[in-house]
């Protein structure tokens, strides 16, 4: 998510918006930018790349001013240059926007938009929302009215900050469902608007947090809030006792937790402005895929590391049974050496989260070099894979902070399932109702995360009763082998227990030799095709001894009977189930390295971004 900071009041705007914005730093972002009415004049600085070089922008050209906004922007639409770093300007720079969320209706509004005159300067969805304002404006509509008009033809979920030279006393704020918070701080005759409490922390305890579809008028001693029908509200104004430190992760004693529970605003984000659901149609924007492309395509390479990998593996088994396209999973670091079969009709779809990845750029490269038509799957917008591949999806995950990846597993899965239906939608490898009934499925996801997480207690039990353990052994099947993989490799990597995932099927062909009490089975089982198969796995390891810690859909009574421990999980369709099923894996591991009082977050020899080979 992106951070937003604004200011109205007797003091200096420009030193407030800019140490706010450097509070924000950590939620991770790739421009940023602010603007003052200085001379009643809407005066902007904006950088691409980091928050210091805004600090050098302003000190060799100062602005001054008792309003402003500012913004560190997450690229989810349009590379992170100065061009699209916010705040963005009306044509007739009277008004000025920072915005957090995503305009999923934008290129119809753009289109409409272009259509009455409009001349567009950045590639940002959230430059169609500062354009709508105008045109209201312009219709003689107060700012308050305006902004109100024109949330009501924007689709998606979105914290919006406004001002207009032409009303200098107020600044307008709104928050539309959940793209991050939007929090107006109390001061003597000054008032702080934020996207975290952390932005404005310094300056003021006393905080207003609007709630979903409010919007309010802030002025330096009062504040109104409203309902997007213009009728006025109560409110409440809380004093906070964070200090800090504490409030940059929230409730979160760590980014990872944050981001576990992240998942379920992260998928809608995913999914966000890629599915119609009235015709039960996917798009990829960036993608360049068209009929002729599908159809064409003779073969798919997935590449990537770790995490990106394993996400690679489910992708294997959507893409090959919806779309029918030979699919070859293979590691960045094995790629190239590995003298690829590749022609002008093969994809090297890459994965990866920071896209910066040396093994994956690797492979993506040697794909090049030998003709591929390359394609990534890429959470940092403006990262050197995505700039290299001739099309991309973006995760739209928003920043991932903790080295080990949770919703940068989780929106690729949901990535290549919308990827699959499209290529089977423009392949006729499936029928339009089977098309329907995949895309139909999609509105589950968020709800299923969401009630995953609400089990996190469950999940605390069994990592109580695991934390003195040594080693483990994680067994999946079918579609569900790589969430064995991805399970184990979470464990692994911040609690430091050695976890192993392992394809189940293969446990009697040696593996099984390992199994006593003293190694705990994770055995990954829901109601999927491979469910049959892994009754038997169980059953195998109990009679050896192991602790087996089942993971089953609600209401299994076979596996509760036979099983020592049950993390339940809802009922999924098996191509999304890989989706739910890592996220009590996630937990288990994330709890286990904090009983253990681990780094979580930054994991012993571990980079975020591994950029050497
Ligand atoms: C996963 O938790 C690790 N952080 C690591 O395996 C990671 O997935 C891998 O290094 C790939 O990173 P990328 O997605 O940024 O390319």
């Amino acid at each position: 998510m992106c951070g937003i900071v604004g200011y109205i009041g007797q003091k200096d705007a420009t030193p407030i918006v800019l140490n706010g914005l450097k509070r924000l730093e950590y939620r991770g972002y790739d421009s940023a930018g602010l603007a003052i009415l200085q001379d009643e004049t809407i005066k902007i600085r904006r950088v691409a790349g980091k928050i210091d070089k805004l600090f050098e922008l302003v000190s060799e050209s100062p602005l001054k001013g008792n309003i402003g906004i500012g913004h560190t922007r997450w690229a989810t639409h349009g590379e992170p240059n100065k061009t699209n770093a916010h705040p963005h300007l009306g044509s007739n720079k009277d008004v000025v926007i920072v915005h957090n969320g995503i305009v999923e209706n934008y290129l119809e509004l753009k289109d409409e938009l272009i259509e009455e005159g409009v001349n567009f300067k950045s590639e940002t969805d959230t430059e169609v929302i500062v354009h709508l304002i105008e045109l209201f404006l312009t219709s003689g509509l107060r700012i308050d009215e305006a902004v109100r008009m024109a949330i009501m033809k924007i689709r998606g979920a979105h914290g919006i900050v406004v001002f207009s030279k032409n009303e200098p006393d107020r600044i307008i704020a709104a928050r539309i469902g959940n793209a991050g918070g939007v929090v107006i701080g109390v001061g003597k005759n000054e008032m702080f608007i934020a996207s975290d409490i952390p932005a404005i922390l310094d300056h003021t305890r006393k905080m207003i947090f609007l709630e979903s579809q409010q919007m309010a008028i802030v002025k330096s001693n009062e504040v109104d809030i409203y309902d997007l029908n213009g009728n006025a509200l109560t409110y409440e104004v809380h004093n906070v006792n964070w200090d800090p430190v504490s409030a940059e992760k929230g409730d979160h004693k760590h980014f990872m937790h944050k981001e576990i529970h992240e998942q379920v605003r992260s998928l809608i984000d995913t999914i966000a402005g890629r599915v119609n659901f009235t015709d039960y149609l996917i798009k990829f924007n960036d993608l360049s895929l068209d009929k002729e492309l599908a159809i064409s395509i003779n073969k798919i390479f997935i590449t990537a590391c770790g995490t990106a990998a394993y996400a690679g593996m489910v992708g294997k088994i959507l893409i090959e049974k919806v779309a029918r396209i030979p699919v070859e999973v293979v590691i960045g670091s094995e790629f190239r050496y590995s003298d690829p079969i590749i022609d002008e009709n093969t994809i090297v779809l890459a994965i990866s989260q920071s896209g910066e990845t040396a093994d994956t750029l690797a492979a993506m490269d040697e794909g090049k070099k030998r003709g591929a038509k390359i394609w990534v799957i890429v959470n940092a917008i403006g990262s050197q894979a995505m700039r290299i591949a001739d099309g991309y999806i973006s995760m739209q995950a928003g920043p991932e902070i903790g080295v080990a990846s949770t919703k940068a597993y989780t929106a690729p899965l949901v990535d290549l399932y919308m990827l699959a239906i499209l290529l089977g939608e423009l392949r006729d490898s499936i029928s339009e109702q089977q098309r329907r009934d995949l895309v139909n499925n999609l509105r589950l996801v968020p709800d299923l995360v969401g009630e995953c997480l609400t089990r996190e207690d469950e999940i605390v039990e069994i990592a109580k009763r695991l934390e003195n353990m040594q080693h483990c052994l994680y067994l999946g099947r079918g579609i569900n082998m790589p969430t064995a993989y991805e399970g184990a490799l979470k464990l692994k990597e911040i609690s430091y227990i050695h976890a192993e995932g392992y394809p189940a099927g293969e446990m009697k062909h040696g593996p099984i030799a390992l199994i006593d009490n003293n190694m705990p089975v994770i055995v990954i089982s829901p109601k999927d095709p491979w469910y049959e198969k892994m009754i038997s796995q169980i059953e195998q390891a109990k009679a050896r001894g192991g602790f087996v810690i089942a993971l089953a859909t609600d209401g299994d009574e076979l596996i509760k009977d036979i099983a020592d421990r049950v993390i339940w999980v809802p009922e999924t369709p098996w191509m999304l189930s890989p989706v739910i099923s890592i996220i009590p894996l996630q937990l288990l591991a994330y709890h286990i390295a904090h009983q253990r009082g681990l780094d979580v977050d930054q994991p012993r020899n571990l980079a975020k971004s591994v950029t050497v080979e």
